[in-house]
């Protein structure tokens, strides 16, 4: 099988979907890679490096779209470049079917199979294949480092002859991959770490990594679901924000990272609470591209509101493309030897990985 590798054409995406070491391995098991030339460079791997490793470069994205057996993606193609691809062949990035249905489409008509990254059942035998982890593990990191660098303070407590500097307060919205690795790493630099979220189970692992839980009294409307908020009612969203709204008016970073699968991001951070921060205050708002969680947030950008920085940048990953590139390419191995061998896909179409991830199957829709 004929692997194939692309730029990424994503406005400032830095990431490659395979590294060179990880096609030495994918050859070692006997499929071949082909790779446009310098998809790899913003990663920091060089042409020379692929064909170091038996990968052949060629020039044209349109060639590696027509001949390769397998297209591997971190962002999906669009629909153009799906028009490129041959019939029967297989596309394997994230694609965010639920909310593109027009990729879908696309896939469709052209013939081809379709398997969305971010749709990989959470389950324990698919860890490794998780690239919705791992790029939010690197994406909580990198939210603390734009926020500190933004502020005008440091984090930690330091007492010097001329004075005693105390620690920076950080408050956080969403204890989930991203939301924990951001606690750790405001914890490591010195901060005094706060946050909420609606899932019960996080606060004991909030706690473990040195932050403090804010808690909201309990409600039974919070329904989840495959470890994932599925619903929680407007009058527990009312008193999460009253609470909470305290503690960001003392912050001086906000990092906001909650998630509704398939739905809008929910709006935790008003305009009130933004005017009642400090002057000089950092927002991140990292669920900015699902309609962000902070009401004066814009995509991509970062703007000054009320005196309050507000981060709004959506792919945090791609900032981090060394270690970025590395683990997805790590998933993306995974998830091909599972689904396929040198000689073929296994279609396994009842087994729960492929059932959760399959969009499309030889131009036929596969899941509603
Ligand atoms: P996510 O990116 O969908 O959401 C981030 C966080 O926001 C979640 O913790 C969620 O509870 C929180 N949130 C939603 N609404 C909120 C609100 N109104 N206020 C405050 N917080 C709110 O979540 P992520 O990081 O993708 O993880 C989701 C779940 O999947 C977790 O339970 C995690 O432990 C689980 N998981 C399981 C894996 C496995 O077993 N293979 C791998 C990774 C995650």
């Amino acid at each position: 099988m004929l692997l194939g590798i692309l730029s990424e054409t994503k406005e400032k995406e830095c990431r490659v979907a395979l590294t060179p070491d990880v096609c030495s391995q994918l050859i070692a098991s006997g499929f071949s890679v082909m790779i446009e030339r310098g998809a790899g460079l913003r990663s920091y791997y060089s042409d020379e490096h692929y064909t170091s490793v038996g990968v052949e470069v060629v020039a044209e994205a349109s060639s590696v779209y027509g001949k390769a057996d397998v297209v591997l993606k971190v962002n999906a193609p669009n629909p153009s470049e799906i028009a490129l691809m041959r019939k029967g062949s297989v596309l394997i990035s994230f694609m965010w079917a639920a909310t593109h249905p027009e990729l879908v489409q696309a896939c469709q008509n052209q013939g081809i199979s379709a398997f969305s990254v971010d749709a990989i059942p959470r389950i324990s035998r698919a860890q490794k294949m998780d690239a919705l982890s791992s790029q939010a593990n690197l994406a909580g990191y990198k939210s603390v480092l734009l926020g500190a660098n933004s502020l005008g303070k440091i984090f930690p407590l330091l007492m010097t002859a001329a004075g005693t500097i105390k620690p920076a307060k950080v408050v956080i919205f969403g204890a989930g991959v991203a939301g924990l690795q951001a606690i750790a790493t405001a914890k490591r630099l010195g901060a005094i770490v706060e946050v909420t979220d609606i899932r019960p189970e996080t606060k004991e692992q909030v706690e473990s990594l040195g932050g403090k839980f804010i808690q909201v009294k309990g409600d039974d409307s919070i329904r989840i679901e495959g470890g994932y908020v599925k619903g929680v009612s407007e009058e527990f969203l009312k008193n999460q924000q009253e609470l909470v709204a305290k503690h960001v008016a003392e912050a001086d970073l906000v990092i906001t990272t909650a998630l509704i699968p398939g739905k809008k991001a929910p709006m935790l951070v008003t305009e009130d609470m933004v005017k009642s921060m400090r002057l000089g205050s950092v927002i991140v708002d990292m669920a900015v591209e699902q309609g962000g969680n902070c009401a004066v947030s814009e995509l991509n950008k970062t703007v000054v509101k009320h005196g309050v920085t507000v981060i709004g940048e959506s792919n945090l990953p791609s900032l981090l493309p060394l270690n970025a590139s590395d683990l997805y390419a790590k998933n993306i191995q995974t998830f091909l030897l599972h689904l396929a061998s040198k000689d073929g896909f296994r279609w396994e179409l009842d087994e729960e990985i492929t059932k959760g991830s399959l969009i499309v199957h030889n131009g036929s829709p596969m899941q509603s």
